[in-house]
């Protein structure tokens, strides 16, 4: 058993944008920056060195997710599970370990090209945090947050993310955007209620988003560092996705904020944490108890959207069959 034992520690983003991410990270989001190194750019929350490592490169995607486990115990038991599957692990350079701020990770391959690399110990910063969220972000224990994606195999990443992280079903949610219905399923490894959602059309072998990720969640601890952030979004230029809303589900108070990379942020507040002795899922109609209205959805977009969902129907996606398995049908 090693749920709670898992906790998303950073997040890998490949990007040519380095200007407007600088703007978005640290002057619209607040967070601390460091730009020491050329080619790369790093988001710190916490003490942790890095949170976010953006590398240069042309993808615009994030490209992977470290998660942080608690001891070596659960590093070897996740390695074994990996390698027992048959799927081979890779030992991460120590060039690669220190610009996540790591002191050794492991990676291996995960559904639809998101690859996953696993560490213990994380180093410390050696710069007091310079950041415009006075209040600070929520990590620790349930980790920087969460990722949200969209999947044709929905039922597969499910099996996977059981099968190498032990992550449960935190409830579902059905909703329907752009005249797509979807259904979302929300997994947790730890008290956070989730680290991964998984969105997919329930009718169609679609996934309209062209990025791995939908979108990235952080959450800060104050309420006024959440409409701050809201405010220099806009102030800024930047595009917002989805205004400031209360999600059903997990009653976090949020926004989403559109990327340079195109995907979107969200800056969110106060979601419930779980408590594993009372906890019961539930399916939830539609992901906002009020707000969460989308701003400014251009044409373009719609059609970016469809084009993305066209290509995805004979775009094979690999889902990891030997970590995946027959998957987890939802019940
Ligand atoms: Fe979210």
């Amino acid at each position: 058993m090693i749920f709670g034992n898992v906790h998303l520690g950073y997040i890998v983003i490949e990007t040519a944008k380095f200007a407007d991410w600088r703007r978005f990270g640290r002057d619209a989001i607040g967070m601390h920056v460091e730009d020491t190194s050329p080619g790369v750019l790093r988001f710190r929350l916490d003490e942790h060195p890095c949170r976010f490592l953006l590398q240069h490169g042309p993808g615009e995607d994030v490209t992977a997710l470290g998660w942080q486990l608690d001891d070596h115990a659960t590093f070897e038991e996740i390695v074994s599970r990996v390698t027992g599957h048959g799927v081979p692990v890779t030992e991460g350079t120590a060039d690669e370990a220190a610009l996540r701020g790591v002191e050794r990770l492991v990676r291996f391959p995960g559904p639809n090209g998101l690859t996953q690399e696993i560490f213990t110990r994380a180093r410390t910063a050696d710069t007091p945090l310079a950041m415009a969220t006075h209040g600070g972000f929520v990590t620790g224990e349930a980790g920087i947050g969460h990722v949200a994606l969209t999947t044709t195999k929905p039922h597969q990443v499910r099996g996977y993310y059981n099968t190498v992280f032990d992550a449960r079903l935190s409830d579902f949610i059905d909703e329907t955007i752009s005249g797509i219905k979807l259904k979302i399923r929300f997994l947790r490894v730890n008290q956070r209620h989730h680290s991964l959602a998984i969105a997919a059309a329930t009718r169609l072998p679609i996934n309209p988003i062209r990025t791995r990720i939908q979108h990235v969640n952080v959450q800060v601890a104050a309420l006024d560092d959440m409409t701050a952030s809201y405010q220099r979004v806009k102030d800024l230029g930047f595009r917002m996705a989805l205004r400031v809303g209360q999600h059903t589900n997990d009653r976090e108070l949020s926004y989403y904020a559109l990327t340079p990379s195109g995907f979107e942020w969200e800056v969110g507040w106060n979601p419930i944490v779980v408590d594993e002795q009372t906890w019961e899922p539930t399916t939830y109609q539609g992901i906002s108890i009020w707000g969460h209205t989308p701003t400014g959805q251009t044409v373009v977009d719609k059609l970016a959207q469809f084009k993305a969902a066209a290509t995805s129907l004979w775009h094979r996606e690999d889902t990891v069959p030997a970590l995946s398995g027959a998957g987890i049908p939802d019940d």
